[in-house]
């Protein structure tokens, strides 16, 4: 059967998946079952996903967790987090009670300024160039009037448009510039159009006035938004810090900020810290229908703002008091796209109080924070596979069909013993050659044989 095929994006669901099935999949009946599993038995439900992107074939599933006891500026939240890595949820769930029994999390907006730029070509004069953008400048606001209106009602809008220019970097290049304010909504849509009614603006003035050749390539916001940032904090008196740990508060803050140090100065390590960091944060912004490629561009270059590589979070202590804190850019938003169709997102917003863009920008700083407190704890004590294989055992034990009975066996024998994936399948095997003798229940027909 062919690879190649027109007229694909016409078929129907159907002759999609059939399509799909017969062309890639040796067993096409358990590709098909598998494919069916996964859709929602609610019609309406299911129309809703196949309509949110083109050629829906099924849903693909991600765990819904919540991580409870968060105390954000005094007010108590459960974060809902969408995410597979198994730790993540538990790691969240343990900083957020840590952290509730010393102060909570403090956190707040720095700012909210989101960025657009339409990208284009000039080969006449500079000077010309700037006395003509100065000249018609105010068009630019009055053209997107109709698209600016209702925001502008609400506070928001365009905040500014600057000329910039980039010769240096490219020939003939130059850029509007602009930043905008979008209040609660994430804004892509707004600034986008905004953006291309600048070009049309653009292209229509100067071909009255100017004598080179401008030549638009580009209107697009930007995912870059160091001013749109957001802080949190956490602090304690050092001695505060351990919790029947046998290592001494100040041993314990002193290797932290050490492990801090090193992700500052060094990029191998500030891009592992770093991807802990967004365990926390994609979950949220996931679970709450944000873009989390978008966050995560930002995050990643926001990283690099001086140059290098560097991490996202910050540690000190200072006159007895531990201080734990990162500021970080997220374009948000609490209305508009996904949080008004997906369900979920809808539940998942109401759980945390139907929050504005500016307080979901905490919440998610905060998830990002907490789980980064949480891996440094495990990484600058127990190392992290100890908690992670715990959590990791599950997994083994669902790789190969374990039973409930199995899972309860292996689960209480864990507790005390190293988990790693051969000492778990090996359990496995003995249990289940010894089955009648340990475990109570038979396995049964779907059992696979463990192989490592
Ligand atoms: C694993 O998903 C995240 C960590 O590697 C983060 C870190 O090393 O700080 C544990």
């Amino acid at each position: 059967m062919s690879k190649t095929i027109t007229g694909f994006s016409k078929l129907s669901k159907s002759q999609k998946i059939n399509w799909v099935v017969d062309t890639y999949f040796t067993n096409k009946e358990d590709a098909k079952r598998i494919l069916k599993q996964y859709w929602n038995t609610n019609e309406k439900l299911q129309q809703l996903h196949d309509e949110f992107i083109e050629n829906t074939i099924t849903n693909y599933y991600l765990p819904l967790g919540i991580a409870p006891n968060f105390l954000i500026n005094g007010a108590m939240y459960t974060m809902p987090m969408a995410i597979e890595e198994s730790s993540v949820v538990a790691a969240a769930s343990k900083a957020a009670k840590f952290w509730l029994d010393r102060g909570g999390f403090k956190t707040s907006v720095i700012s909210t300024t989101k960025v657009g730029q339409v990208h284009f070509t000039y080969n006449g004069n500079s000077g010309d160039l700037e006395l003509f953008f100065k000249q018609i400048k105010t068009r630019f606001f009055q053209d997107a009037k109709p698209i600016t209106k209702n925001m502008e009602k609400r506070g928001g809008g365009i905040i500014d448009i600057e000329l910039k220019n980039k010769t240096n970097a490219l020939k003939n290049y130059y850029q509007l510039h602009a930043t905008f304010e979008t209040l609660d909504a994430m804004g892509a849509n707004f600034i986008n159009s905004c953006l291309e009614q600048f070009a049309t603006t653009l292209k229509r003035e100067a071909s009255l006035v100017l004598k080179g050749d401008l030549d638009v390539v580009m209107s697009i916001l930007s995912n870059y938004v160091p001013e749109c940032l957001v802080r949190a904090e956490v602090s304690c008196p050092v001695e505060d810090l351990t919790e029947g740990s046998t290592i001494s508060g100040q041993e314990f803050a002193n290797k932290f900020v050490q492990a801090v140090t090193i992700a500052e100065v060094e990029p191998y390590r500030a891009v592992t810290h770093n991807k802990g960091i967004m365990n926390g944060i994609d979950a949220v912004v996931l679970a709450t229908g944000n873009d989390f490629r978008a966050i995560e561009a930002g995050v990643h270059a926001y990283a690099s703002k001086t140059g290098e590589y560097s991490s996202l979070s910050h540690a000190e202590i200072k006159d007895g008091i531990f201080k734990f804190w990162m500021e970080l850019p997220l374009a948000l938003g609490t209305v508009g796209g996904l949080t008004g169709l997906h369900p979920l997102v809808k539940l998942a917003l109401e759980l945390l109080g139907k929050p504005s863009a500016k307080e979901l920008m905490q919440i998610v700083a905060v998830a990002g924070l907490a789980q980064n407190f949480a891996a440094l704890r495990s990484l600058t004590t127990t190392g992290i596979q100890q908690g992670h294989m715990k959590m990791h055992l599950m997994n083994i034990l669902n790789q190969f069909a374990a039973n409930d009975n199995e899972k309860q066996v292996l689960t209480k024998r864990f507790k005390t013993e190293t988990v790693s994936h051969s000492a778990v399948v090996e359990a496995l095997e003995n249990l289940r050659s010894n089955y009648g003798f340990d475990s109570a229940q038979p396995p049964t027909k779907s059992h696979k044989s463990p192989k490592v």
